[in-house]
């Protein structure tokens, strides 16, 4: 199927895999809107959802039912893979030995070490670069907390202490991040986004050892909270629930009816709003991981998918002082230095929508190191850091013990340091 871009003039020519939420909201919307690259082709199984997202944007690409046709098919420039988080190394291997130099991948870079290691070796073998989607990297109070710590603003780093409240992690639960063998679990698929936030504060130190505790205390059968009548079942789904109307936890599809609808669903048989309560889940709806550095720092990270609001509260301890924070307020950081007056550090904030504002600079980022006018803002070595850590504290919570990094992989290896 082709849509018309045969009259673009703009010089990056991108491709995308994986027309769901991410792929079409997020990016898809971005690059219509972006005056250096186009969106040449989109590879999406669903047929349904590929029409849908054709329409949504204006029906300004090509599209594919599989990534390979797509990969044979177009010279691209770039390849942003945005699938269900087992897919992303095969689909990044697949991108690079087809010849693409350039890939951003959301995150998590893949859902295990062996995927990302996978991503290192094609990387090797054709020269390609590959970007993560660490979108945090680009807010401008996560970005401030780094340059006052490298600015001694704190002295030498202690504890950083994230507490995370994720209202919508609730409706993870409703759709395929559920399942650990597809996400790599919610430590590996959520958690990185703040593991790869540690490491990037802590930029002098290696993680080593992650314990982690985690588990389902809310979002199971015998918590639904309404009562149930014997004759009336609840459920499978929000949009056929007897109790959709009464339901506290009625979960919207979170990627919007036009992508996902009972059309969508029919083609491929996937829905975004399984009962949260009911559904067949086996990762957790709240945890503490405590991660440990070589340079005697410690990070703790507490998510919790069971509130009704958003938020990050950070506490960042130095030997000489300590920074606080959170992303509710993300205008202001307070420094409290041991010896001296407390002051609140003002912070430009880069916008409300679309993650603070971090996914256009994301994009914008990913575009000019394509174009050559930027280095990237993370690096394949960022992105196994925080897998590493993620799967660790996968690891130690399903197996009731503290996990060594060096179990996983090896960050003295000579090929990873030039990644
Ligand atoms: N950086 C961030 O802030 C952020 C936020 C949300 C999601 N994500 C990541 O974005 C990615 C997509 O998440 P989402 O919420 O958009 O999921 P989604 O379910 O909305 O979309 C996934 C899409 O991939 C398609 N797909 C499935 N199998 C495929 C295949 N074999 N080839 C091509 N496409 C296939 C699905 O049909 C669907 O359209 C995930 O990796 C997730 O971790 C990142």
């Amino acid at each position: 199927m082709a849509h018309d871009i045969e009259n673009s003039t703009k010089a990056v020519r991108i491709g995308l895999i994986g027309a769901g939420g991410r792929g079409i909201n997020c990016f898809g919307k971005l690059l219509a809107a972006c005056d250096d690259a186009q969106l040449v082709a989109v590879a999406e199984p669903n047929d349904v959802r590929l029409e849908a997202a054709a329409l949504r944007l204006d029906h300004k690409f090509r599209t594919y039912g599989s990534a390979q046709a797509m990969l044979q098919s177009e010279i691209l420039d770039g390849v942003i893979v945005t699938t269900p988080d087992y897919l992303h190394a095969d689909y990044v291997v697949a991108a690079l030995q087809a010849g693409v130099p350039h890939v951003l991948v959301d995150k998590p870079l893949a859902t295990t070490i062996e995927g990302c290691l996978r991503v290192t070796r094609a990387m090797q073998e054709t020269g390609g670069r590959v970007a993560i989607g660490f979108n945090m990297r680009h807010l401008p109070f996560i970005a401030k907390v780094k340059a006052l710590i490298e600015d001694g603003a704190i002295g030498e780093l202690m504890i950083i202490e994230n507490r995370e409240f994720y209202d919508g992690g609730r409706t993870y639960m409703a759709r395929w991040n559920r399942r650990y063998e597809l996400s790599g679990g919610l430590w590996v698929h959520k958690g990185t986004h703040d593991f790869d936030v540690f490491n990037w504060w802590n930029a002098k130190g290696n993680p080593v050892r992650v314990s982690a505790s985690a588990g389902i205390n809310a979002l199971r059968a015998d918590k639904i909270p309404f009562a149930v009548q014997d004759d009336v079942p609840v459920g499978p789904n929000c949009s056929v629930c007897a109790y959709k109307e009464i339901c506290p936890d009625y979960a919207l599809p979170i990627g919007g009816p036009q992508l996902f609808n009972a059309q969508t669903s029919a083609a491929d048989g996937y829905v975004q709003d399984l009962c949260v309560f009911l559904s067949d889940k086996n990762t957790h709806d709240n945890g503490i991981a405590l991660v440990e550095y070589d340079n005697n720092v410690r990070a703790s990270h507490m998510e919790c998918f069971v509130c009704n609001f958003t938020d990050r509260l950070y506490t960042i301890i130095g030997d000489r002082g300590t920074l606080m924070g959170n992303l509710a307020n993300p205008s202001q950081i307070e420094l409290r230095p041991r010896w001296g007056e407390n002051m609140l550090i003002p912070v430009d904030v880069a916008g409300k929508d679309e993650h603070g504002g971090a996914d256009p600079l994301l994009l914008d980022n990913f575009i000019a190191a394509i174009q050559n006018k930027a280095p990237g803002s993370s690096t394949v070595r960022d992105g196994i850091r925080a897998v590493a850590v993620g799967q660790a504290a996968e690891l130690s919570w399903r197996n009731r013990r503290m996990v060594e990094i060096a179990e996983l992989v090896d960050f003295s290896d000579a090929s990873l340091k030039l990644l």
